[in-house]
């Protein structure tokens, strides 16, 4: 999601529309502006784009005022509708909130304040938070900044928030914890957003708050930064802002397609959030729970999808089959729809879709529900298409993916796959309970280990510099680095338009093997449980034929290294988790050698990223 607030001697209306519009690559599925003029507080909000919301919001409410805030929402939790908008206020009307991020305990606090006779419009989070401070100001009398520290001392979760009390319309309160939130400074005026985006024209000052911070914005004093947890005053650092509107949209990244590699750790967190609970050893998917006897009574799992997202599908393959013992076929959607498949009511079809809108995907579901299947939908995008069409579903939280070639959908992807396999596991009895709890423990550690992978950054840069004027390339893996490989190929393919192709590492004797000599590179997956001894011999046929090999091997490996041209390492993980970190240095590779090669990395030419067209 997106937030921007606005407190000076301007009409906030236009500063907060524009900064919107700048946000909606953080989410379009509703937006809503709260404005303070002084006497009134006007309040619009809708479902859809921030462009429906000025549509209807110029004929309904006044836009003046020098106090307001905005938000422009990407729904994870609760379906995009005119209530579950933002701004939220508290029961009394007096505070206002806009949100971004999740507070992981608000059904424990929801409870406890229905209790003390608060009621609430909403299913989401945030209303529950902007009730919890309006609680604390009352019964501790306590101002709107001290009612927020008390309070977000009580929340866990993520959030970064601006808030403000319109009986004391002189401050805004803001905090921030996992969510990005910059302060512009002007002349007698503040702004706060997600990024600077929406005040880049207005001041180059900004500060930045770390996590775990907040900020009493007051148009009559100096800006105060507080601790949280301890009330401990912060410097304020305040930073020249130089970089251009386009960049700051990606976060200060040259490309979307970096920002989202860099993304992963957190993209990953959030998709296991809330339903992977490591201590209590359970997996929580409503989509999976409501609907087990289906799942459990399935001849097999027909997984539908396209482009990367039907490589997650050959990842899921392995693990459904491996873990839980389930047959699986992995069709590409288009084929599908149009060769008559047998398909029947015991089926279950697994439809995977970041955009949740691919028209080829769509029509298989379509199909596949005509003939009695169970359809259940794996989207990125909330309210999508394919989240609509489908019987029930689990959402990847990514959050939005804005570069043509996809990354965080894919690990984001695999892990949702991984958390149903295990769930079926469980339920199916394929798995002892100690083999379980170790697959729970070490998903949970899967961010971290991607934050180490990404640190071999620099070097597939220089990786890539040595191979960027290849005109062919090959991707080798085995088990469930096979799918990667097709991945890592893919993405090479879409943004620098070298021709490469995954294969089987085993099956490259019976053709690719034709066609390496000392100008083929080959991008051999060699991590230590996959069949390593098998893939060293294939990179032993290889050396003999003079390719050159990039290894992407497990840490400390020596084997591989004595062999290679080049090793990658990342931390060893369990085998059926490995894809997860063996496509980070791939998505690294493919990114750095576009780039050098001077190419349109976010839109790489002839593609989309939402095909709606079969
Ligand atoms: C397009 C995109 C790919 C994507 C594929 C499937 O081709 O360029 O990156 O993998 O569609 O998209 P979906 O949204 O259904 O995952």
């Amino acid at each position: 999601c997106g937030i921007v607030g606005y407190i000076g001697h301007r009409e906030a209306y236009p500063i907060i529309l524009k900064g919107l519009k700048r946000l909606e690559y953080r989410g379009y599925d509703s937006a809503g502006i709260a404005l303070f003029d002084g006497i009134d507080l006007n309040m619009c909000k809708t479902k859809g784009k921030v462009a429906d919301l000025q549509e209807l919001l110029e004929n309904k409410i006044s836009t003046s005022g020098q106090l307001g805030i905005g938000h422009t929402r990407w729904a994870t939790h609760g379906v995009p509708n005119d209530v579950n908008s933002h701004p939220h206020y508290s029961n009394s009307g007096n505070l206002i909130i806009i949100h971004n991020g999740i507070i992981e305990n608000y059904d424990a606090l929801k409870k406890e304040l229905i209790k003390r006779g608060y009621t609430f419009q909403s299913d989401t989070d945030t209303e529950v938070l902007i009730n919890l401070i309006e609680d604390v100001m009352i019964n501790e009398k306590v101002k709107l900044g001290k009612a927020v520290q008390i309070a977000l001392n009580q929340v866990v979760g993520a959030y970064a928030i601006a808030v403000f009390d319109k009986t004391r319309p002189k401050e805004v309160v803001v905090a921030k914890l996992g969510s990005p939130l910059a302060i512009g400074i002007g002349d007698g005026e503040f702004f706060v957003a997600s990024d600077a985006s929406p005040f880049i024209e207005f001041t180059d000052n900004a500060i930045y708050l770390e996590d775990e911070e907040m900020a009493i914005l007051r148009l009559d004093k100096d800006i105060k930064i507080r601790k949280i947890a301890d009330d401990s005053l912060v410097n304020p650092y305040i930073q020249k802002l130089q970089l251009n509107l386009e960049q700051i949209e990606k976060g200060g990244y040259d490309h979307f397609m970096l920002k989202e590699i860099y993304e992963q750790p957190l993209a990953i967190k959030d998709t296991y959030r809330g339903r992977l609970l490591v201590n209590e050893a359970i997996i929580k998917l409503s989509g999976v729970e409501d609907n087990m006897k289906r799942f459990l009574n399935a001849d097999r799992i027909i997984i539908v999808a396209c482009g990367t997202s039907w490589h997650a599908g050959l990842v899921a393959e392995y693990i459904f089959e491996d873990l839980a013992r389930i047959p699986v076929e992995v069709e590409y959607a288009s084929e599908f729809r149009y060769r008559n498949p047998v398909i029947t009511e015991k089926d279950v079809v697994i439809a995977i879709s970041q955009s949740g809108e691919t028209a080829d995907t769509l029509a298989a579901i379509k199909l596949a529900k005509s003939k009695g299947a169970f359809v259940f939908g794996v989207c990125n995008v909330v309210g999508s298409s394919i989240a609509r069409e489908t019987d029930a579903g689990a959402y990847t939280h990514a959050g939005p993916e804005i570069g043509v070639a996809s990354t965080k959908a894919f690990t984001t992807q695999i892990t949702i796959l991984t958390l149903i396999a295990l769930r079926l596991a469980r339920a199916k009895g394929t798995m002892s309970s100690s083999d379980y709890r170790r697959q729970l423990q070490e998903l949970e550690l899967i961010p971290e280990k991607v934050t180490e992978a990404l640190k071999a950054d620099k070097h597939i840069q220089a990786i890539a510099e040595t191979y960027k004027d290849s005109r062919n390339m090959l991707y080798l893996g085995r088990g469930y680095n096979f799918p990667v490989a097709l991945e890592g190929a893919l993405k090479l393919k879409e943004i620098s338009y070298i021709h490469a192709e995954g294969y089987p590492a085993a099956e490259m004797k019976h053709g690719p093997i034709a066609l390496i000599d000392e100008n083929m590179p080959v991008i051999v997956i060699a991590t230590k449980k996959g069949h390593y001894e098998k893939v060293v011999s294939n990179i032993q046929e290889i050396k003999a034929r003079k390719g050159k090999i990039i290894g992407i091997v497990t840490q400390g490996d020596v084997s591989v290294r004595e062999l290679a041209d080049h090793v990658i390492e990342i931390p060893e993980t369990l085998e059926n988790l490995s894809p997860l970190l063996t496509t980070i240095p791939l998505q690294l590779l493919s990114y750095h050698i576009a780039v050098m090669l001077g190419k349109n990395v976010d839109q790489p030419r002839n593609l989309a990223k939402s095909v709606t067209v079969e």
